[in-house]
């Protein structure tokens, strides 16, 4: 019997969590189990022949992209924020790399959004049975996920996180801790958020780049505005249509703004060939362009975000400031790869700037942290307002 059972299964690591159906009551129950106990249950249990882990997940609900942390397991989501549905029913058809596939590909029936465009939820609904598909997607457990840590914009509203906490509640969770973005940036990148000193987040996601300076647990002040990733692939569409009479798509915009794009003269400047429709002839038509014509068109949106950080330089306490001048300021989020966008921020405020590692994982990563040990990090959570 143990045999048959054990048969293509690894054994269970020391630090999982089984969930065990109690079969009287049909409700589950949470144990802890050593090698040995998992020995135990695979051998009397039905149930315990699947692999299960905890489903315990912290979710990073950004505007582009989507990411799930599981608790012992690490990241098992990586997304784009994207949904393709009937416009009729409003089922969804498609949601993620699926749905990334179809924008602006569709026909009448079907249309792709992005629920969270502007950092905030434009579309309930939609962005429910996103977060709830995205969830089922990586739900190895028989057993609903218990604890969610859900990651949200800095300057989101109360209405805004009661329904980030209602889709999570929707969607399974029992418990449902809310973190501020930057923050969740500030652990995932290995700063002790707890010490007394002043450490500056600069997060550039897809629709809000999130400035906050964060010590002891907290956020001492921030700035969320919303020119981001966005905002810099639109600035690349405008120009097309504006200095070349071409229309080009955002898909065809974001792969400029990630292979030329810059904010600072490159070692090299680079050449792409574009190709879009002709305003005028209608017909399709193709130009090279330079980085440097590029990093023009990117220029105004850049100065905006380097001048919120300026603004918020100003605004921080001087203890704090003191503390910024000597570790400088860390820059996350997928903005951050853009190139030679931390030596331009370095030349202006004339401090340090570090990119994250791997900076489109960072928010995730600290969303990760907090759950691993939601005992140690309670303190950075946003306090909830029961009405
Ligand atoms: N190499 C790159 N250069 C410039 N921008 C990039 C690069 N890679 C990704 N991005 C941009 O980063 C943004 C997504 O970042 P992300 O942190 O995932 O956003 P969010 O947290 O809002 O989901 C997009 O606007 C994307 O175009
Ligand atoms: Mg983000």
């Amino acid at each position: 019997m143990q045999q048959r059972v054990l048969q293509g299964r690894a054994p269970l690591e020391f630090h999982e969590i089984v969930t065990w159906w109690k079969l009287d009551t049909k409700k589950a129950d949470v144990a802890f189990v050593t090698s040995s106990d998992s020995h135990f249950l695979t051998q009397f249990h039905p149930m315990a022949r699947f692999r299960i882990f905890s489903n315990d997940v912290g979710i990073d609900l950004g505007t582009a992209n989507t990411l799930i942390w599981q608790k012992g397991k690490g990241i098992v989501l990586n997304e784009p924020s994207i949904v393709a549905f009937d416009r009729t029913s409003k089922n969804i058809i498609a949601i993620g790399h699926e749905a990334e596939k179809m924008v602006g590909k569709t026909h009448r029936d079907i249309k792709t959004i992005r629920p969270l465009k502007d950092g905030v939820i434009a579309d309930f609904e939609i962005a429910e049975g996103m977060l709830r598909a995205f969830i089922q997607k990586t739900s190895t457990s028989i057993a609903h996920a218990k604890r969610m840590v859900i990651c949200v914009p800095s300057g989101i509203t109360e209405v805004e996180k009661r329904a980030v906490r209602d889709s999570a509640e929707h969607a399974g969770a029992k418990q449902v801790h809310l973190i501020a973005e930057p923050m969740a940036a500030a652990i995932g990148v290995g700063l002790d958020v707890h010490e007394p000193m002043g450490n500056m987040v600069v997060d550039i996601g897809g629709g809000t780049t999130e400035i906050a300076v964060i010590a002891l647990s907290g956020i001492v002040v921030d700035e969320s505005i919303r020119i981001a990733g966005d905002e810099l692939t639109s600035s690349i569409v405008n120009w097309f249509k504006r200095q070349h009479n071409i229309l080009i798509g955002d898909r065809t915009a974001e792969i400029i703004k990630v292979n030329v794009g810059s904010a600072w003269p490159l070692p090299e400047e680079l050449e792409i060939e574009v190709k879009g429709r002709d305003m005028v002839a209608g017909t399709p038509k193709s130009i090279i362009v330079s980085s440097e014509e590029i990093r023009e068109a990117l220029n105004e949106n850049i100065s905006t975000i380097i001048e919120a950080v300026l603004t918020l330089l100003e605004k921080t306490p001087p203890e704090l400031s003191a503390d910024i001048f000597d570790r400088g300021i860390i820059l996350s989020g997928g903005g951050a790869l853009l190139k030679g966008l931390d030596e331009r921020l370095r030349r202006e405020t004339s401090l340090p700037v570090h990119v994250a590692d791997d900076p489109l994982t960072a928010v995730v990563r600290g969303t990760g942290k907090v759950l691993e040990d939601l005992d140690a990090y309670s303190s950075v959570l946003i306090k909830s307002k029961r009405y």
